[in-house]
């Protein structure tokens, strides 16, 4: 018999709600935040708020989407963490209301672990392709930069992480130096498409094993831009194409040189990509280039590589098949590992 399950996303800035029948998605909302652009960052407090505000009408969307009423929803899926808690204690307490309202469990979903299985949604009417087990997934986004070795849906270990800022907190931050506004990473990208990505070098960390770093680069992009503006101080506006295109090729490097390392020493040939920076269109096109008549690279649609309830739905499926289920007593966790 067909599942239905409702979705909730709110660990950052951004609420959502996603319906599923079984492994497809019938609907998915978002509402954004804009309030944090004025401030160069997601102000936790404020991200509360907007949570508050929005949730309510968000669900209700959702579900008129879907064409579907709160009593045939069979399960109740919730980002759990990692996350901004506040932004959390939004998501958690309606999803856990829901639940209690319509005798429904819950089932509690790692924020990270829903950005892989993205791969996973299907759509009504259209198939799409996903990756085999065991593949590698490059997780990129605001707050973390991770390789994940997928075996199962269930099944994952972080073989390389971050230890120190995340790629797009990189590109953000290199973006406010420049005088960018929040969040600079899609500029970023939109520059250096008339760009030069090698008038300029910038450091590459040295970082063991599968491991990333890109607090280095981050000094290495301030300190050049406060030497050049010393004796010319319109040196960004001259050079704004030309330091983003450089940046943009630098951060990207940076990630697919670990990435393929992996997948030739784990001998893995199927290759995906999620987060909130797989938005990035050279590392997108240079991510799909890698693949051959042995390498498969998968990227989900845009809409379920950001922040998305969807993918918190597909995660909450297959937990729903092995009876994985949540308790009203847990807690939001702001720091989760698998
Ligand atoms: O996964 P995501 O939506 O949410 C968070 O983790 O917060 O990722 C957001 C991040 C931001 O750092 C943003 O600047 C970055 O993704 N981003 C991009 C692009 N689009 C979004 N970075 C580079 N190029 C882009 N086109």
């Amino acid at each position: 018999m067909d599942k239905y399950i409702l979705a909730i996303e709110s660990s950052c800035d951004d609420t959502s709600a996603a319906v599923f029948r079984n492994n497809v998605v019938l609907s998915n909302k978002v509402a954004g935040q804009a309030i944090h652009e004025q401030y160069g960052g997601v102000v936790p407090e404020l991200a509360s708020r907007e949570h508050q505000k929005n949730i309510v009408p968000v669900v209700d969307v959702a579900l008129k989407e879907a064409g579907i009423t709160a009593n045939q929803i069979n399960a109740v899926a919730y980002t759990r963490g990692p996350g901004l808690m506040g932004s959390l204690l939004v998501g958690v307490s309606f999803a856990k209301g829901f639940a209690l309202a319509n005798n429904i469990p819950l089932i509690e979903v790692n924020h990270l672990q829903a950005h892989v299985l993205a791969h996973f949604i299907q759509e009504e009417n259209n198939k799409i392709e996903q990756p085999e087990f065991p593949f590698l997934c490059l997780l990129v986004s605001g707050g973390n930069s991770q390789i994940i070795l997928v075996k199962d849906y269930l099944d994952m270990e972080i073989i390389g992480q971050t230890i120190d800022d995340a790629a797009g907190e990189a590109f953000d931050k290199c973006a406010k130096v420049m005088g960018l506004p929040y969040p600079g990473g899609p500029l970023i990208d939109k520059y250096a498409k008339s760009g030069n990505p090698d008038a300029f070098s910038f450091a590459k960390p040295s970082v063991k094993n599968y491991d990333y770093s890109f607090s280095g680069l981050k000094t290495s992009f301030l300190y050049f831009l406060r030497d050049n503006i010393k004796t010319n101080p319109e040196f960004i506006n001259e050079n704004k194409e030309d330091l983003c295109a450089s940046l943009q090729k630098t951060i990207v490097d940076i990630l697919l040189l670990k990435l393929t390392k992996a997948a030739k020493d784990l001998n893995i040939n199927h290759l995906a990509l999620a987060g909130g920076v797989s938005a990035n269109s050279e590392l997108r096109q240079r991510f799909l280039d890698l693949a051959d008549n042995k390498t498969k690279t998968f990227i989900p649609k845009f809409s379920y590589t950001t922040d998305n309830a969807a993918m918190v739905g597909i995660s909450g499926y297959y937990k729903y098949l092995k009876n994985i289920f949540g308790s009203q007593s847990n807690a939001p966790f702001s720091r989760i590992d698998f």
